[in-house]
């Protein structure tokens, strides 16, 4: 598509989550992994990873929002899907398309703490530089990249671009149409 520029290829992301895979993998083994895709973003990067995971693992989803403009986060979140399981004495691995701020994922640690898993670790494929507005342990980590809005790979502009298999910046003439 014309209207972007590919910023992460396909074949980059594909390297990195089978490293990812194999050390989620290691760590994991032996233990009760259940992978948690916070929807939408997250559900390429989740099932792509998935298949680089060598256990018995297991799937759920949540779903949020954040109030405020189309692009920036709040901080504040709105649950629109729960967890169909209790997750109490689970080993919770969230996976998340990118940390910009962090409020997202803050607010999400801080909710899923509170129903006492047995460990609570975090995955996120991309995480934008020098904006974390809250301290964030990520334990699995793909790319770092600048502070640019990209789309693709799960990620959207207005509901599109989610199904690019790279990851992309949008060109300035499209990104100021809406
Ligand atoms: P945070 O709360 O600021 O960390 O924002 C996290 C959420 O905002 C992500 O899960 C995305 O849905 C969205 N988001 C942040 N940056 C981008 C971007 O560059 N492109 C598309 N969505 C983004
Ligand atoms: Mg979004």
């Amino acid at each position: 598509m014309e209207v972007t520029k590919v910023m992460i290829s396909a074949e980059e992301i594909d390297a990195k989550l089978a490293e990812m895979g194999r050390a989620i993998t290691e760590d994991y083994r032996g233990e009760d992994l259940l992978m948690v895709g916070i929807l939408k973003g997250a559900f390429i990067v989740m099932a792509d990873l998935a298949r680089h995971v060598d256990l018995p693992v297991e799937f759920d989803f949540m779903a949020v929002s954040s109030y405020g403009a189309a692009t920036k986060t709040s901080g504040v979140v709105r649950i629109l899907k729960d967890l169909d399981h209790e997750i109490e004495g689970r080993d919770v691995l969230l996976v998340e398309d990118i940390v910009d701020s962090g409020l997202t994922l803050h607010y999400l640690l801080k909710n899923l703490r509170t129903r006492k898993p047995a460990s609570l670790e975090v995955c996120a494929l991309l995480q934008k530089e020098g904006l974390q507005k809250v301290e964030l342990d990520i334990r699995y980590e793909g790319f770092t990249i600048p502070e640019e809005f990209v789309v693709g790979y799960g990620l959207d502009f207005a509901e599109r671009y989610r199904n690019l298999p790279y990851i992309a910046t949008l060109k300035p003439e499209m990104a100021r149409e809406t």
